[in-house]
């Protein structure tokens, strides 16, 4: 495969600077963040990235503000030297990364990092399931998107509410633009994750009954069904299995994000997602159930 070198840097600083000289030669830049151990659902917003832009950048940086749980944080898989020959295969230009210390170099103690509130979208699911993890986000993000500066910056739907929450972040900034880039999945329709490394073959078989769920309600919903209860009990129902630990199946308005999931008859499409551990591996996928799995 062919591949070009990337430029790398270490600080959000030295990351700036080359990027202030790339905007000052009014070139239009791509960026994609990530927090590494990448896989294709990365790459394919590279890709589009590099479609779209003269320059595609990418953040890789294990947000220690996000992990509500410190184990979860240790356990998360991490290589950046197989990260940076992956990008260089779809061609890259600069990667950079930091730690704490250098994307906050005005906190001295920094357990006081003072964290952004998410606003609305946060509420539910992942907000409250991981608390506190859209306040790391959002507070990192913003960082990220500083350091930047004006760019189209890409996001996975595979975190469909985190999504929602950074368009919400780059209105409140004015910028970047927000492209919202289609779910990458295994053969057996399994969203690709850094997590799914930490899954046996037999638990990987075994979430894909994460994407048959999504499929299920997907297809109940273009037969007509409309009933909020019965598209969740037909989800929870394809989830039954000892090893799978299911944290939430809810439907939501898309646009709104109000819980669907109590009105009896749903009007509009809704998205419908999933939250479930196996082998102690938390999961999350989405879809949108009123159109085909792009
Ligand atoms: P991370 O989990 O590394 O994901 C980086 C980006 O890749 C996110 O926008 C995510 O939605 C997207 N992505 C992950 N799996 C995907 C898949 N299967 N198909 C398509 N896109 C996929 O999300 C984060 O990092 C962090 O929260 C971050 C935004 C970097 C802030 O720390």
């Amino acid at each position: 495969m062919n591949s070009t070198a990337c430029v790398l840097f270490d600080t959000p600083q030295q990351a700036r600077h080359w990027l202030q000289q790339q905007h000052h030669n009014n070139r239009s830049i791509g960026f994609v963040p990530t927090m590494g151990a990448l896989h294709d659902g990365h790459l394919s917003l590279v890709k589009q990235a590099r479609k779209d832009n003269e320059i595609v950048c990418v953040s890789i940086f294990v947000n220690p503000l996000q992990f509500n749980n410190p184990d979860d944080l240790d356990k998360y898989p991490r290589d950046f030297d197989l990260d940076v020959k992956m990008l260089e295969t779809v061609g890259c230009d600069m990667v950079f990364t930091g730690t704490l210390e250098t994307f906050f170099p005005e906190i001295h103690d920094l357990s006081k990092i003072p964290l952004e509130d998410p606003g609305a979208f946060a509420q539910g699911l992942e907000g409250e399931f991981r608390p506190g993890h859209f306040d790391g986000v959002k507070t990192i993000v913003k960082r990220l998107f500083e350091t930047v500066g004006n760019c189209k910056a890409y996001f996975g739907t595979k975190d469909f509410q985190q999504t929602l929450v950074i368009k919400s972040l780059a209105q409140e900034m004015g910028y970047p633009e927000i492209i919202v880039c289609p779910t990458q999945r295994e053969v057996n329709g399994l969203a690709m994750s850094s997590r799914n490394q930490l899954l046996t073959a037999e638990q990987k078989q075994i979430a894909g009954k994460i994407f048959q769920a999504l499929t299920k309600a997907r297809a109940a919903w273009q037969q007509g069904q409309r009933d909020a209860s019965r598209l969740k009990h037909l989800m929870l129902e394809e989830l039954d299995h000892p090893a799978v630990d299911v944290e939430y199946v809810e439907l939501r308005d898309p646009q709104a994000w109000h819980s669907q999931s109590q009105a009896s008859l749903l009007k509009n499409p809704p998205q419908a997602l999933i939250a479930a551990s196996i082998g102690g591996v938390r999961l999350i996928d989405n879809a949108f159930l009123g159109e085909e799995f792009s």
